[in-house]
């Protein structure tokens, strides 16, 4: 049985997207498409490279209130069965954290993806923002041998789940940490044309 995040405790908060427009951080010229949740505010932002077909790396800055514990991107969509990117504060610093779900239980670490941490990683008194590029999160293998990608020609707005916590990871400095169940869930819809930029090679030499 495949629940979809939407589907998974009604009893959690559930918000949808409020808007996704493009966002050029003003400090590095770097573009983004930035999908912000309703919930909490916090932005996502997605640049891929203008590729036909996966696999290829994903550049994502997320920016969170630092009331937000932990926020993360379900790639496929949804929960379980898909990579897991997950940021939060620690320290003057963020930390992200490679997690795949099996099951609706606590994400364990998964190696199908890498990350690289850019400039641009930092906490200050409002705010925590992460700034990675991933290796693993276009294109994955189910438990069963499936592979799914995502397809940056698609044409139609494609659905990535997100979820966050009020709950700072119990260690924020161990990226394996335990982390408090989300106190809030929905879709991120990316718009994959929005999110290309021939620029992607300049952008991640200049975040490194
Ligand atoms: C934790 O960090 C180490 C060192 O950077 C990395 O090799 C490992 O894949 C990370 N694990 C998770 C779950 O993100
Ligand atoms: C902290 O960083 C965020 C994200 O860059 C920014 O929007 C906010 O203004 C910063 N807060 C302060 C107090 O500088
Ligand atoms: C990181 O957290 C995990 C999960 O709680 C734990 O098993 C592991 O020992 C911790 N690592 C360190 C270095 O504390």
């Amino acid at each position: 049985m495949k629940l979809s995040l939407t589907a998974l405790l009604a009893s959690a908060a559930s918000s949808s997207v409020i808007m996704a427009t493009q966002y050029c951080d003003p400090a590095t010229s770097v573009c983004y498409e930035q999908m912000v949740e309703a919930n909490m505010g916090v932005a996502y932002r997605i640049a891929i490279p203008n590729v036909a077909a996966a696999p290829f790396d994903i550049l994502l800055q997320i920016v969170a209130p630092k009331s937000v514990g932990w926020a993360g991107v379900g790639w496929g969509g949804q929960m379980t069965l898909n990579p897991l990117t997950l940021g939060w504060a620690n320290g003057d610093a963020t930390g992200v954290s490679s997690r795949w779900a099996p099951y609706h239980s606590m994400p364990g670490p998964y190696a199908g993806a890498t990350y690289t941490v850019l400039k641009g990683s930092e906490t200050n008194s409002t705010h925590w923002t992460l700034t990675t590029l991933c290796r693993g999160c276009s294109q994955w293998t189910a438990q069963g041998g499936g592979t799914t990608s995502l397809d940056p020609a698609a044409t139609t707005p494609v659905n990535l789940a997100y979820a966050l916590s009020r709950m700072m990871p119990a260690e924020p400095a161990n990226n394996t940490s335990s982390i408090a169940y989300h106190t809030a869930r929905g879709m991120l819809t990316l718009d994959m044309a929005a999110a290309k930029t021939d620029k992607f090679e300049e952008y991640v030499q200049s975040l490194s």
